[in-house]
């Protein structure tokens, strides 16, 4: 299946939707603090892996990338995905669909949780809840989770989910020491595992 898109802002694609125990949604003005408050207690977890997560940012920095996420949602550019808890309302962690190609109707999921709630199946529920929604809203052809082969507790997510490893990037990137790293690529793709 595939369709051409003249202008990918004109998609109707909803900015919320839930899981059973989280509510998905766009980012929202003010957010900062909050998704500030859950780096800063992930800070030791994130950094080895996360490029951006060199120092704390500020509570300031944080509501500028928020912001930044709901405009690019609303340009469908990217489109990253907070996870709430349904019940407490508390922010679990971070999510989306990133890196799009709209013609391919090309998608890569990317992940982070906030520490305390790490090892409960949050991040797990989140990715399968958002696949669904790429395939059904977005009708995604194919669907990337991307990680350093080091990282086994993401790769762990991409496995339960029965993501298929498609193979191992050698020397596609430099990791946060600056030093050479692979890749290894997992997907689903239309026809094959939806
Ligand atoms: C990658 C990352 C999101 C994984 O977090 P996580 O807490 O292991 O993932 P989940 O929320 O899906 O939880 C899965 C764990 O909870 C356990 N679990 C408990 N209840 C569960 C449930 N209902 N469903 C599924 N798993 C459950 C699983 O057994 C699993 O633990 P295990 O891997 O020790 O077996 C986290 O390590 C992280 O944020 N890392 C830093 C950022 C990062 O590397 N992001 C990815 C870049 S590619």
């Amino acid at each position: 299946m595939s369709s051409i898109i003249a202008n990918p802002i004109l998609l109707t694609i909803p900015e919320s939707f839930e899981s059973k125990r989280l509510v998905i949604r766009a980012p929202l003005w003010e957010d900062g603090a909050m998704v500030n408050e859950a780096i800063k207690e992930s800070i030791d977890e994130l950094r080895p892996w996360m490029p951006w997560a060199g120092q704390i940012p500020t509570i300031e920095e944080s509501e500028i990338i928020s912001r930044q996420g709901r405009v690019h949602y609303l340009e469908r550019s990217d489109l990253r995905l907070y996870l709430i808890d349904k019940t407490t309302g508390q922010f679990i962690g971070s999510s989306g669909l990133h890196r799009i190609d709209w013609q391919v109707r090309k998608f890569e999921i990317g992940y982070w949780v906030s520490t305390p709630f790490s090892g409960q199946g949050y991040i797990t529920e989140a990715v399968e809840r958002i696949t669904y929604f790429a395939i059904n809203e977005l009708q995604a052809n194919r669907i990337e989770i991307r990680c350093d082969s080091r990282n086994t507790r993401s790769a762990r997510v991409a496995e339960r989910l029965k993501f298929t490893m498609e193979g191992i990037l050698r020397n596609d990137k430099c990791d946060v020491d600056g030093l050479l790293r692979e890749t290894v690529v997992y997907s689903k793709v239309r026809g094959a595992e939806f």
